[in-house]
């Protein structure tokens, strides 16, 4: 048991003494006074309080944003932050030179979590085309300069190859290896290797606090300053972090991350990926897990409607063993779950697609990024010479839970998807789903909306549709 949470900050290694549920916005700001890191919204959506978080993965060292106002300073344990301040050395940082250079920049207090998504960019080595630009700065907010001049400044240092990141070196790592159970100024933070410890864990602390990437759950700790005593991390978990493929499936554990996902779907299911593009920002998807976004069982939330369609069964385990379900089986009522006190969520599968399939998502909110979701409508069909054999529709914000329209589906089944079917198609939604009237849509609104979404769908597959801007 430790009594500290060790990391690396800036470079530096640390041995810190502090609640583990503290946030690292929190603690950077009043402990080491690293004020560069700014706090804006303290809830995830303006990207102020970026920092990067830096992890090794098959021995190399990979850098993401993440938002430090809704992270613990239990989640850095093992790893390497990096703040505003970390990235000048004798230098700027080439983005921080580029940014200064190109006038992008007014009142400065958003210019850090710029640099620093920036900075993540262009560490990534990934494509620096201006779609990966836009990527990077979607959980950005800058609300004088605008973007143009901070997109340019960006297009100049990926045009020359990218930047690293000043930090420790991959053995260094060694020295801050995360620790199992860390005890410190009266709060407990267990971080379980394996599924059999979580399991036991979870069984003996039923009403510990389970968390997986906190995008969720550490909004609540940063709005109503939440007291987590006792937490239990599922990050470290080997089989929650696995996955895996079969000629038939993707398998993702439930503490694999929304951009890790993201690259083992995007070749199979190009409309989902659309999706995970626009869930939340870099900052979220890089922390933000598949398994807590069913855990969560939001009614708003966009994965189960895209997964409820593509035929995904979860898995979930307890000492007593491990039992599995359809997806659409998992939501009972607004956010009641199959989901016992002592089971967690252990991992699901996505089958691939099958011959003549066809598979789209469309996400309807008031902003292309960064949005909660008004309507969330997914359609899954296979077709065997123009005859709809099987298909899966399902929905997200019609409903207190995210919910299958079986009623839809049978007015396809047996027939070829034409205006006449669709309509019929689009009747059954209306009439199988009961959606509320809240400020992001009335319940008439949303009706009709999802009814549309057939029609959309039903041109999309008849090649009708140009993406202008892909829903
Ligand atoms: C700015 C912002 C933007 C967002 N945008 C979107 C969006 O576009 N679309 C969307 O759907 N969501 C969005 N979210 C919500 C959130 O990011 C997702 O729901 C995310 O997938 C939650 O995963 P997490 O790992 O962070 O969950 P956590 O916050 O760690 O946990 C969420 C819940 O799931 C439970 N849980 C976690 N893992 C397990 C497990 N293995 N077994 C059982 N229960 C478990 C936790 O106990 C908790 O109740 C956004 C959030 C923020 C702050
Ligand atoms: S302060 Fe706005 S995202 Fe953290
Ligand atoms: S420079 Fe003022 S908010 Fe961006």
């Amino acid at each position: 048991m430790a009594n500290s949470i060790r990391f690396f900050l800036n470079g530096q290694k640390q041995d810190v003494t502090v609640r583990p549920d503290t946030t690292v916005l929190e603690w950077l700001r009043l402990g080491p006074r690293l004020t560069g890191t700014k706090e804006g919204c303290a809830e995830g959506d303006c990207g102020a309080c970026s920092v990067l978080l830096g992890d090794v993965s098959n021995g190399e060292i990979r850098y993401h944003a993440a938002n430090s106002c809704i992270m613990t300073m239990g989640q850095i344990d093992g790893r390497a932050l990096v703040t505003v301040e970390g990235l000048k050395g004798e230098t700027l940082h080439p983005i921080q030179a580029a940014m200064a250079e190109n006038g992008s920049s007014q009142c400065g207090f958003c210019t850090p979590g710029i640099v620093i998504s920036l900075a993540g960019l262009a560490a990534s080595g990934g494509q620096a085309d201006d779609h990966a630009i836009h990527d990077a700065l979607a959980g950005n907010l800058c609300r004088c300069t605008g973007y143009r001049p901070i997109v340019e400044a960006a297009r100049k240092v990926m045009g020359e190859g990218g930047a690293s990141i000043p930090g420790p070196a991959v053995a260094a790592f060694a020295e801050v290896e995360p620790a199992q159970q860390i005890a410190a100024s009266g709060a407990m933070f267990h971080q379980p290797r394996t599924l059999d410890d979580l399991l036991q864990l979870r069984h003996e602390k039923p009403r510990a606090v389970l968390l997986a990437g906190g995008t969720d759950l550490g909004v609540a700790l940063a709005d109503f300053h939440g007291d987590w005593g006792e937490v239990i991390s599922t990050a470290h978990v080997r089989e929650l972090r696995d996955i895996g493929e079969t000629p038939t499936h993707l398998s993702f554990g439930a503490a694999v991350t929304w951009e890790e996902v993201l690259a083992h779907v995007a070749p199979l299911y190009p409309s989902f990926a659309t999706l995970i593009r626009r869930f939340g920002s870099t900052q979220i998807r890089s922390m933000g897990t598949i398994g807590g976004n069913i855990g969560t069982a939001s009614p708003i939330g966009d994965g189960p409607p895209a997964l409820i369609a593509l035929g995904v069964e979860i898995e979930l385990a307890s000492l007593d063993g491990t039992r599995a379900m359809p997806l659409e089986d998992f939501f009972l009522d607004y956010r009641k779950t199959e989901l016992k006190p002592d089971e967690v969520i252990a991992s699901l599968r996505i089958p691939k697609p099958a011959a003549g399939q066809d598979f789209r998502v469309y996400k309807i909110s008031k902003r292309y990024d960064q949005d909660i979701s008004t309507v969330c409508g997914a359609f899954s069909v296979v077709r065997e010479d123009g005859i709809v054999r099987s298909a899966r529709i399902a929905f997200g914000g019609m409903a207190a839970i995210p919910k299958r329209v079986r009623e839809a589906e049978a007015a396809l089944v047996g027939r070829p998807i034409n205006e006449e079917t669709t309509r019929a198609s689009a009747a059954a939604i209306r009439d199988a789903l009961s959606p509320l009237s809240d400020w992001r849509g009335s319940a008439e609104y949303r009706s009709q909306v999802a009814a549309n979404l057939a029609e959309r769908f039903r041109r999309d597959l008849a090649g009708e549709v140009v993406e202008v801007m892909a829903l």
